[in-house]
């Protein structure tokens, strides 16, 4: 059972606790009462996506349980919520609202949160929010799609492979200045087709350094361009059975507004273009 969980949580990157607190700034005026619940879950909504530096973003898809804890002056509005993955990646631009749900088939990640907003002199701030991510069961999928490339562990070995080769590929296509590295794997998945064999099908976060694109020193030198500076990508690769690599990247420009804050990342300056 243990190792199910931990498998489940290196197939799909997990949302994290948090526990520094999101204020609402629109001026609404709360109140300290269970009609405060929908509200309240989008205003969760938005502190979980922000809270969360990997993997993808994330919509509601119910509120399942509300309580209110009166206090003093004060209150607090309990509520649990069910999640369901979107298909764009946290260094996707777009607002979560309008992200398309990921589809059952396409091994639907799921999330269950508990979430506690304070309430204090009319004014709601996300307090603490905790949550369980899981993917739609094996079993579910072999029901509902046999066929289907079933989702692997994000360390998987030969689905590595096929990240390096479509990253290898989008650096040899590309016609930006610089090089473009890994930032992060997103998700993988195989299957097996008569006519090709095994094939891998990876999503990949992508984000420019600063070397040079054409340059030929060591890849392992390049440092991603800082956030506000950096270009990210998502790229879809394919890998067949027979070695034919298949890269598509949506490149995103860096906007400062949506460019992934991840804490503590090292990172350089655009390289010097030569005039
Ligand atoms: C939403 O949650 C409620 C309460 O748990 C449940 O009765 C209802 O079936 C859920 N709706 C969906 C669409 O899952
Ligand atoms: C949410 O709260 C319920 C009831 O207190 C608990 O059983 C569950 O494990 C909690 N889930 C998370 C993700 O913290
Ligand atoms: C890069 O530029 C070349 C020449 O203009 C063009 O043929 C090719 O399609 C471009 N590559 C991409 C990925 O846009
Ligand atoms: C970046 O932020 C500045 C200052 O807030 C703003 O004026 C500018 O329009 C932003 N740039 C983009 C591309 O969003």
């Amino acid at each position: 059972m243990r190792g199910l969980v931990i498998l489940s949580v290196l197939t799909v990157w997990a949302l994290n606790c948090a526990s520094v607190p999101t204020r609402d700034t629109s001026g609404r005026h709360w109140s300290c009462d269970e009609k405060e619940k929908e509200p309240g879950a989008r205003l969760a909504m938005l502190s979980i996506n922000n809270k969360h530096f990997h993997g993808y973003k994330f919509q509601l898809s119910n509120i399942t349980f509300s309580t209110v804890e009166k206090g003093q002056s004060d209150c607090k509005l309990h509520l649990e919520l069910d999640l369901q993955e979107t298909t764009c990646h946290i260094i996707n631009p777009k607002s979560f609202e309008e992200c398309d749900i990921r589809q059952d088939y396409e091994t639907q990640v799921n999330a269950h949160c508990n979430v506690t907003l304070s309430i204090t002199e009319g004014i709601a701030e996300v307090s603490k929010h905790s949550c369980n991510t899981e993917p739609v069961s094996a079993e579910k999928m072999v029901r509902m799609c046999p066929d289907c490339p079933i989702l692997l562990p994000l360390h998987s070995p030969e689905g590595l492979e096929s990240v390096k080769a479509g990253l290898r590929q989008f650096n040899m296509d590309h016609n930006y200045t610089s090089y473009f590295k890994l930032m992060e794997v997103g998700r993988i998945k195989s299957g097996y087709m008569m006519m090709t064999g095994m094939n891998y099908y990876a999503e990949l976060a992508i984000v420019e350094t600063d070397c040079n694109a054409k340059s030929r020193i060591d890849r392992h030198a390049c440092k991603p361009l800082c956030p506000d500076e950096a270009r990210h990508g998502l790229c879809k690769s394919t890998l067949l059975g027979n070695g034919q690599v298949d890269v598509n990247c949506e490149i995103y420009e860096a906007l400062n507004a949506s460019s992934p804050r991840t804490p503590g990342r090292e990172c350089g300056h655009p390289p010097h273009h030569i005039h």
